[in-house]
């Protein structure tokens, strides 16, 4: 079934809300049409960013196409001029419009702000992280993370996740074993939500990541179902959760 009054999204984001045990959610129609509906969760998102964000204010962002699309729908949302934009982590292989850095000078370039670049590949050799920490332009991210008032991030399948970062198959075979079902800033989470891997990476820390006033989730499509469910087990109280309607009710489903 679908629900398609505003009204019935609106009492269908209430019910998840209180099931997720999270601040808001708040969900948009539809969920076959992906390019629409990401426009859709951009959309939603912005309008919550405009709320809460202020000129100066430090807004974290990851990579994935979902947070790409916010890029794209900036401009017209009438989101406050001269805040900071920083990438949560460094950058990968694929599409240059998913990169988190790219997401974050697109953000500043649309909304007349400011992007701080962490031009690190997101995945390091142990013994890189100890000299790279070393590197004032590192440090100066580090300090932009300890600052940070929102933090805008996806949450994906983790197989899929990794798979799209490369792993090798005995990674895979291990995430599988040990039950990995989400991704979001480079953890991969169990059922539970407790984290059962994560990327030898420089970027914004869990730790960081729960001081962080504004957390906001944005994710969609049936098949994220499950890794929304797994994120959010243990996701901050305050986090905001964009999602779409097929999401949401399959998560209503499950849980
Ligand atoms: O952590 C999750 C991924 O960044 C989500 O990527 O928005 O392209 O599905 P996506």
């Amino acid at each position: 079934p679908v629900v398609s009054q505003w009204t019935g999204l609106e009492e269908l984001g209430t019910e998840l809300c209180l099931k997720l045990g999270i601040q808001k959610v708040v969900v948009v129609p539809g969920g076959d049409d992906d390019d629409l509906v990401k426009r859709r969760m951009a959309r939603a998102a912005c309008a919550h960013m405009a709320g809460v964000l202020n000129e100066g204010s430090v807004v974290a962002v990851t990579g994935g196409s979902t947070v790409a699309a916010i890029a794209d729908e900036a401009a017209l949302a009438g989101l406050p001029g001269g805040i900071r934009f920083i990438a949560a982590r460094g950058g990968t292989s694929g599409d240059v419009k998913s990169q988190a850095n790219m997401i974050a000078a697109m953000l500043a370039a649309a909304t007349g702000g400011s992007w701080t670049p962490l031009h690190l590949p997101e995945t390091l050799a142990e013994t890189s992280i100890g000299p790279l920490m070393e590197e004032p332009s590192v440090m100066e991210a580090m300090a932009l993370y300890d600052q940070t008032d929102c933090i805008v991030h996806g949450i994906g399948d983790a197989l899929e996740l990794a798979r799209r970062r490369g792993a090798d198959e005995g990674t895979l075979e291990k995430l599988a074993e040990e039950g990995a079902a989400a991704e979001a800033f480079g953890y991969y989470l169990d059922r539970d939500g407790s984290v059962i891997h994560r990327l030898r990476t420089i970027g914004l820390s869990r730790s960081q990541i729960d001081r962080i006033p504004h957390p906001l989730a944005v994710a969609g499509g049936v098949e994220k179902a499950g890794p929304i469910l797994a994120y959010m087990k243990q996701a901050p109280g305050r986090t905001v959760l964009v999602t779409d309607e097929t999401a949401a009710m399959e998560m209503l489903r499950l849980s």
